[in-house]
Formats: structure tokens, C-alpha cells, sequence
């Protein structure tokens, strides 16, 4: 099949081409590099299956696919809240984009939408049903809401035009690959104890995450991909970390010794945050495979190869 992937050349969306390209698919990966890096997809350059199309999904563009994967959207509050008008075009526009593509070109399209949906939720853990509790006019709003109206759109197409679409609630993932200064709670730990700084914790601690190992997520998102179910389906791991337990981890993982600082919370932080995946297991037959402590294993390697190589580590900002 020839498959695009918007975002391609991000955390997630490198990944899902790595497995896409190995299946021996026609690959296209359209990224803007605003969190992108062409060091994620370099070993495919020069591939004849692969192609690369340096684009921002705000402006249209003819292309014609049988798949759509669409990842393209700043995904940690640090990116998305730069250019906060930018992150909801992206969303919009951008999602309305490549919509209109896919119901031109009759593609299959799945959006990457996120647990953000659900706001703070008062409900826990998450199931789909949950319509959310998210502030309207918050700083994170740009991107929840954003997420929102993608979703609506997708929802919008399909009824209307009847565009065959797919939605994933994706929830915290992580893996190699994550950008060393993108303000998310495990790259951030993970740099500064390798740096051998202080560990930040803002808040307490005491807020919980759910960590998706980045494997397992793009299996989910292809079971979803090629499977009956449009969705939305949860995706990611359930079980539940408070954010000093990570830390701790961490912390005796990297450098034992390294101190743990309080800050305090940013506005809007979630206390909790819990995937509820009974859909995903029964409609996909599919649950997270990997444990947190192989998982943040790979993660740290891929880490530590990346910031004792940099010797600019000094600008690492964390
Ligand atoms: N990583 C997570 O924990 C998580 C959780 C929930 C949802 N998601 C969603 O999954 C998707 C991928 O997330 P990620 O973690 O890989 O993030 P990422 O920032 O690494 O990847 C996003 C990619 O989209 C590209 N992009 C951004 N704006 C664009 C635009 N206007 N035009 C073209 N390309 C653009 C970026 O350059 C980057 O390559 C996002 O849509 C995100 O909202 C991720």
C-alpha cells in the first residue's frame, strides 16, 4: 500500500515508519521539521519506497495514497505552547487538509488524537465515554482543544462525505527518540540525571501518569489502522505511576545519588491520568507488552547516547 504519515519525522511518527517500511510498504512522510529531525528517518533516504516531503499540513496538498497515518502536531506542552495560534491551525486546518485529501483520494484516514481530550478528568480511569473536562481558555487549551475539533471534524467527514476514518486516543508514550529539551516528564528526568542535576518534580509528586512504550502504541495504531473499528479507541498503557515513583526509578536507574526539587505545578497539570483500554483489548486484541523499566532501559540507552555525544550538553535546557 502506499501509506502517508504525517508528522512522519517525529517521535511517534518515525517509529511507525520504521514498521511500515519493513512491511514492505510505499511510504511517505510529510513533516514541516518544527519537532521533526531528518536524523529520525535517515536510514530510509535512500530507499527507493521511501520518499520525504518537507510540508506544512496548514496549506493543502495533492497527493495520492491509499492510507493516512496523521501524526503532524507539537506534541509536549513546551512545543505547542511556542506558537499557541500555530498548534490550533495545525489542528484545524491542517486536520481539515488532509481530511479533504483523504475523501478526494478515498483513503483511510486515522487522526492522533490524545488523552488531553479528557482535560483533568473526574472520572477515572478514562473510558471513551468520558466527554472530558478540559478549560476552554487554559494554556494547554490550544492543543486539547485543537485535539477536539480534529476529532469533531474527523466524526464530521465520515458522517457527512463518508470518509473511512480510524481515531486514537493516545496517552503518554515514550521511547527513543523523544527530544531531549521537550519539557516531558521522562525526557526531563532522564536528562537531568545523566547530566547529574537535580531531579525536578513540579507539584508534590504525588500526580499520577500512565507511560506507553513507543512499540506498543504503533502496534495499537495499526491494529486500529486495519482493523473494523473507527473509534475513538484508547491507547496506552494502564498502569499507573505517581510522578515520584518515575522519578525514583529514574533516579536508581541513572545515578542514585542525584537529588529530587520540588517546583511548583504549571496551570492546568492533570492530578490523574489513566487509560481505560477494555475497547482496545477487545475490539483490537491489543495491550501493552513492555514493563516501564525495560521500556525507560531502551530509553535511557538512547539517551546517554545522545547527550554524552553532544558535547553541547551545557545547552541541554532542563
Ligand atoms: N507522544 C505522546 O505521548 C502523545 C500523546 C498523545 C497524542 N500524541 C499525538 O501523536 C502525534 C505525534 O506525537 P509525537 O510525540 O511523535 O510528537 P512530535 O512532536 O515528535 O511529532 C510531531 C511531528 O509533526 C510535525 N509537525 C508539527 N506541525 C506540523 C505542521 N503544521 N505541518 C507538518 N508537520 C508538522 C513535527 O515536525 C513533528 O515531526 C501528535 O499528533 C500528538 O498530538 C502524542
Amino acid at each position: 500500500m502506499r501509506i502517508l504519515v504525517t508528522g512522519g519525522a517525529g517521535f511517534i511518527g518515525s517509529h511507525l515508519i520504521d514498521r511500515l517500511m519493513e512491511q514492505g510498504h510505499d511510504v511517505l512522510c510529510l513533516d514541516n521539521f518544527y519537532t521533526g529531525h531528518k536524523r529520525n528517518i535517515l536510514k530510509w533516504m535512500d530507499n527507493p519506497y521511501f520518499e520525504l516531503i518537507r510540508h506544512d499540513i496548514t496549506e493543502p496538498i495533492r497527493l495520492e495514497v491509499d492510507q493516512i497515518y496523521h501524526l503532524a502536531c507539537p506534541a509536549s506542552p513546551v512545543h505547542y505552547q511556542f506558537n499557541p495560534v500555530k498548534t490550533i491551525k495545525t489542528n484545524v486546518t491542517g486536520t481539515l487538509n488532509m481530511l479533504g485529501l483523504a475523501k478526494r483520494v478515498k483513503a483511510r484516514f486515522l487522526l492522533a488524537s490524545t488523552s488531553e481530550v479528557y482535560g483533568d478528568p473526574d472520572v477515572h480511569p478514562q473510558p471513551e465515554e468520558y466527554r472530558g473536562n478540559v478549560n476552554t481558555i487554559g494554556i494547554r487549551s490550544c492543543y486539547d482543544e485543537g485535539k477536539r475539533v480534529a476529532e469533531t471534524l474527523a466524526f464530521d467527514y465520515h458522517r457527512q462525505n463518508d470518509v473511512d476514518i480510524r481515531v486514537a486516543r493516545i496517552f503518554n508514550t515514550y521511547g527513543p527518540r523523544m527530544l531531549e529539551n521537550d519539557g516531558r516528564v521522562v525526557s526531563n528526568l532522564i536528562v537531568q540525571a545523566l547530566l547529574n542535576k537535580p531531579l525536578t518534580i513540579y507539584g508534590d509528586g504525588s500526580q499520577t501518569r500512565s507511560f506507553c512504550y513507543v512499540s506498543d502504541l504503533v502496534e495499537g495504531l495499526m491494529r486500529l489502522m486495519n482493523g473494523d473499528h473507527i473509534g475513538p479507541i484508547n491507547l496506552g498503557n494502564p498502569g499507573e505511576y505517581t510522578i515520584l515513583q518515575l522519578a525514583q526509578t529514574i533516579q536508581n536507574m541513572i545515578n542514585p545519588d542525584a537529588d529530587i526539587q520540588f517546583q511548583s505545578l504549571p496551570q492546568d497539570d492533570p492530578r490523574r491520568r489513566q487509560p481505560d483500554i477494555t475497547r482496545a483489548k477487545e475490539l483490537l486484541g491489543w495491550e501493552p507488552t513492555i514493563p516501564l523499566q525495560e521500556g525507560l532501559e531502551m530509553t535511557i540507552n538512547d539517551f546517554r547516547a545522545r547527550v554524552t555525544s553532544n558535547q553541547t550538553s551545557e545547552a541541554i535546557k532542563v
